[in-house]
């Protein structure tokens, strides 16, 4: 699997330099999580920061944004250097005009699912978007637990994937550590968001390795 970590375990007052060390620690994509207070209890960062952190790395920047209204905010996140934008199928925006909002910014687009949505949900889209977040925790938090019921989930949108011979990638995200990164690939995940499992590891680069070698 590709390994993205989620700056949301970093040291908020070092973040440049972190996501410079996560870089040669061997992340493939820096995971960066939006969140406004309202779609999740939590608040994070904005656009200001990521376009702040831009300079510190060429890695990819894998935007996750948990906010209610994301079409009203792509433009900010477009010019503050996004590669990849996922948003939630669960948010008020309506899905293809976001999604398309996304292609004509020249970034590609992911849809994310909560642990209650169901794959099916995500079927009418998978011609259209680059990537399919599984959400493996509620959204909203650092350091949950994986929910291994998400499992089935994952395999039936690979199975969907394989029918329809797309190359649309399944991102799995939350409580990811050595021993549940296995399960999600054994399950068909591609790439692995991990915040707790590679940041508070005793060695991130050894964390990222292994994740990279499911
Ligand atoms: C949760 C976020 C995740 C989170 C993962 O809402 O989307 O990206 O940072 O953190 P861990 O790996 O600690 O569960
Ligand atoms: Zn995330």
């Amino acid at each position: 699997m590709k390994v993205a970590p989620s700056m949301l375990s970093c040291n908020f007052a070092l973040m440049g330099e972190e996501t410079e060390k996560i870089e040669k620690a061997g992340a493939d994509l820096i995971h960066l999580d939006v969140m406004d207070g309202h779609f999740v209890p939590n608040l994070t960062i904005g656009p200001g920061i990521i376009k702040a952190l831009r300079p510190y790395t060429k890695l990819p920047f894998d935007v996750h944004l948990m906010i209610s209204d994301p079409l009203s905010y792509i433009d900010a996140f477009a010019d503050a250097g996004a590669d990849i934008i996922t948003f939630h199928l669960e948010a008020d925006s309506d899905p293809d005009e976001t999604i398309e909002k996304i292609k004509s910014s020249g970034i590609l687009p992911g849809i994310v699912i909560k642990p209650k949505t169901p794959a099916e949900a995500v079927f009418p889209y998978l011609d259209k978007v680059y990537m399919v977040l599984v959400m493996t925790v509620e959204p909203g938090f650092g350091g949950q637990s994986f929910m291994s019921d998400m499992m089935p989930k994952v395999a039936a949108i690979k199975e969907e994937i394989r029918k329809r011979s797309s190359e649309v990638l399944i991102e799995v995200d939350g409580g990811i550590t050595a021993d549940t990164a296995s399960v999600a690939a054994k399950a068909g995940a591609d790439i692995c968001v991990s915040g707790t499992g590679v940041f508070k590891a005793p060695d991130p680069a050894k964390a990222i390795s292994y994740m990279q070698s499911l």
